[in-house]
């Protein structure tokens, strides 16, 4: 062998020797690697599932992180610009809702309008639903229960008691009880009263009654007229009341007399009289209810004829609180004091009717020689001394000092 041959066969040898050191590094003996064998495997699946975890969790955290950050979005500001003219606050399409800011307005929390109305920024008003079923379902059912018990015992005690007779029947003689401007004021006042309670009722109950019976053209028709009659005629009745308080008011103060008519049975019971001036004790009550019944009435009743600007309710809170210690509230919004008014405005009104249907009785069919005092003006001298025997003497009592004036005068 040259030497050239020698030199490369020796670099081949080392090349080689290198090469098995590094397979011999590299793979172990046939031996190591036999006795490493199956754990090899296991170590290598192991990794696997590191990785697939390590990926999993890295998936998870960015996911998290998304959903946080969205959220955070959301809680921050508006995401999306909703369509002008449907823009509503408050995330309301779908998982951000505001609970708060819906919850106020919920509570009648109001924004600002720049249109004329200002009940227009309250969105939702709870309190109305409340109004509501007072409105239309408590008191329609209760003010027809107690007027309809009014007629019954009304009907009853006629039945059982009879009519009031005069004891000593009628005489030949007749006393003046009402001037003729007494009767045209109770005329006024008692024909725009009935006008009223008619209409009213009407407007209350017609649908349900009566457009079963003439159909909803005819109701629609007599409704308008109804209303038109029920708001112009309600300024007659004020101008009734002005006239009948100041006509009646000084004999309708009460004095001692008024127990002793009450606790002798108010004359109702056979063979008691109970003394009385012109006005009983019974009398005094109709006439004060009237009177403060007829106020409150008339104060509703423009309330409701101008809605929104007129509003007595909360002047009238007021009073009560300072007479009574009572702490209701004085700052009412136009809409409540709508509420309120419209509310007192009914019962009031079924509290008065149920009173004057136990005066018509008393003045009609329930005592004998009643009526004539608002027909003629003139009464029997014996149902005068049954039902005002002090008002009689009283009467006597100015004739006779008259036609000793009159006497007494001289002769030109
Ligand atoms: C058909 C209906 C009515 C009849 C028949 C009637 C009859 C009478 C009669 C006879 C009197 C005189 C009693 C007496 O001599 O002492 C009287 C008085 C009176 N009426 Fe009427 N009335 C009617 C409707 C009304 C109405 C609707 C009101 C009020 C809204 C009213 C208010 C009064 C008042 C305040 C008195 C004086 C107090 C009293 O006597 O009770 N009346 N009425």
């Amino acid at each position: 062998m040259r030497p050239g041959e020698r030199q490369a066969s020796g670099r081949i040898r080392l090349a080689r020797h290198q090469i098995g050191k590094s397979r011999h590094m590299a793979m172990g003996t046939r031996a190591e690697r036999g006795a490493r064998g199956h754990d090899g495997s296991v170590a290598a699946s192991m990794g696997r599932w590191g990785l697939i975890c390590c990926a999993l969790a890295l998936l998870f955290g960015a996911l998290l992180w998304a959903s946080q950050s969205l959220a955070q979005e959301a809680s921050e500001g508006p995401v999306e610009e909703p369509p002008i003219g449907l823009g509503v606050p408050g995330g309301t399409s779908g998982a951000a809702s505001d609970s708060d800011f819906w919850r106020e307005i919920r509570q009648g929390d109001g924004g600002l309008v720049n249109i004329e109305n200002p009940n227009a920024g309250v969105l939702i008003r709870s309190e109305g639903e409340t109004w509501r079923q007072i409105n239309s379902v408590a008191l329609p059912t209760y003010g027809a229960m107690y007027m309809a018990g009014m007629l019954i015992v009304l009907c009853l005690f006629f039945a059982l008691h009879g009519r009031v007779r005069l004891e000593h029947g009628r005489s030949d003689r007749k006393i003046l009880r009402f001037k003729t401007i007494d009767r045209a004021a109770h005329w006024l006042l008692a024909s725009s009263f009935l006008i009223l309670a008619v209409t009213g009722l009407m407007l209350r109950y017609g649908r349900e009654l009566l457009i079963p019976v003439i159909g909803h053209g005819a109701f629609a028709e007599i409704a308008s007229i109804g209303k038109y009659l029920h708001n112009s005629v309600a300024f007659a009745f004020m101008a009734g009341l002005v006239l009948v308080f100041v006509l009646w008011i000084r004999e309708n103060i009460p004095n001692r007399h008024d127990a002793l008519w009450v606790v002798k049975g108010g004359g109702l019971l056979p063979g008691i009289h109970a003394p009385a001036r012109k006005f009983n004790a019974g009398q005094k009550f109709v006439f004060w209810a009237v009177i403060g019944f007829g106020i409150l009435l008339s104060m509703s009743g423009i309330a409701l004829l101008f809605p929104f600007t007129t509003g007595f309710t909360a002047d009238i809170f007021w009073v009560i609180n300072a007479v009574f210690q009572t702490s209701l509230p004085t700052e009412l919004s136009p809409l409540q004091e709508q509420h309120y008014s419209q509310l007192w405005h009914s019962i009031i009104s079924m509290v008065f009717i149920i009173i004057i249907m136990g005066h018509i009785y008393i003045g009609t069919i329930g005592m004998e020689g009643a009526f004539e005092a608002m027909g003629s003006g003139e009464v029997d001298s014996n149902w005068a001394r049954e039902h005002h025997s002090l008002w009689v003497e009283e009467v006597e009592a100015e004739t006779v000092a008259g036609k000793v004036r009159q006497s007494e005068t001289p002769a030109e």
